[in-house]
């Protein structure tokens, strides 16, 4: 079989549902910005996205967003997504944004989600795709930080955001569904969608509780859902998708190698997976290079292409029509 090349992967129609705006800055442009805040750099910009494991790479986060402090840097930023995205043959992403990693931005969301906006907007008038936000809270955050971002974002009502998130590290906040559940409820009531990074820095567990104490749409990772025959089993019945991302499952030390990854045992079992690129500038890939990655590795055709990015574009919070001309595109592929 001929195993498809990146290039033909860029004009497969798919969208992405697990992308962090975090992961999205350029290593020249940080050093840029470090230099003139006069701020070090953690390591020579050769290195700069060498990472230990998740930890680490979280605490980097931090650092290299407290230089994007003002409206126009943060526009550049969601322009520069959206840049990346065509460039992938992405018609539409669900972006995460995690205002905790922004200290710039602390108490003045509705300042930083204007900003961002006024990127997205600009970058689809030059013709580029469309972005939803998904606002998210850090696993280590109090039950009642996390209400008071749901009573925020109920109170703004931004169209540009989609949905409740939740990502960070859960091997160190340890089991924390329980103490988010009241703050996804009452995002359910708002009429937001729920995206819960699990099953990654946790086992099944934390999948399980995402599932039954937060009524997530989806599942960012999930990939250790594996572990369990009845989870995986109620993620086929139940039709409940998975925002997959295999090189970083990688680069961050979630398994060893492609070979020992979940991805297609998961997608044999009848799970809807999906995949993406979560951080893609810090862990130096793409979207077509993770789908090329995946076919070459598991031996897809271009059926199962097809199936894995239709998921994409229906796991997706995009609106109806944009759904519908994907799906119009991705049947001609
Ligand atoms: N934030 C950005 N990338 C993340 C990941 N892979 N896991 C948890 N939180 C994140
Ligand atoms: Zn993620």
């Amino acid at each position: 079989m001929n195993t498809p090349t990146t290039e033909r992967l860029q004009t497969l129609p798919k969208a992405e549902i697990h992308v962090h705006l975090e992961g999205t800055f350029e290593p020249a442009l940080l050093a840029q910005w470090a230099m003139q805040a006069g701020v070090p750099m953690p390591r020579p910009v050769e290195r700069l996205f060498e990472f230990a494991g998740l930890a680490d790479f979280l605490e980097f986060l931090d650092w290299a967003c407290a230089l994007a402090g003002t409206r126009d840097r943060l526009a550049q930023l969601a322009h520069g997504v959206c840049r990346r995205l065509a460039d992938d043959g992405t018609g539409y992403a669900d972006l995460i944004v995690n205002p905790t990693h922004w200290p710039a931005w602390h108490g003045r969301l509705p300042e930083m989600l204007d900003a961002l906006d006024s990127g997205f907007r600009a970058a689809e008038a030059d013709g580029l795709p469309r972005v939803g936000l998904c606002i998210s809270l850090l696993r280590t955050q109090s039950a009642d930080a996390a209400v008071e971002l749901v009573e925020l974002l109920t109170r703004l009502r931004h169209p540009r955001v989609v949905a409740l998130s939740v990502d960070g590290n859960e091997a160190t906040a340890g089991r924390t569904g329980p103490r988010f559940a009241d703050a996804f409820r009452r995002a359910a009531a708002a009429g937001l969608r729920r995206t819960v990074h699990a099953g990654e820095s946790s086992g099944p567990e934390g999948v399980w509780d995402a599932i039954e104490l937060l009524d997530a749409d989806r599942i960012d990772h999930g990939v250790r859902a594996i572990e369990d025959p009845a989870l995986v089993d109620l993620l086929a019945e139940r039709r409940i998708p998975l925002g997959i991302c295999p090189s970083s499952n990688l680069t961050l030390k979630v398994y060893p190698t492609l070979a020992a990854h979940p991805i297609d045992a998961l997608r044999r079992a009848g799970v809807p997976v999906s995949i993406n690129t979560d951080d893609p500038s810090l862990l130096r890939t793409t979207l077509p290079r993770e789908y090329a990655l995946c076919a070459q590795h598991f031996g897809w055709d271009d059926a199962v292409l097809r199936a894995v990015a239709a998921t994409s574009i229906d796991a997706s919070f995009a609106d109806d029509d944009t759904k519908r001309a994907l799906h119009a595109r991705l049947a001609a592929w």
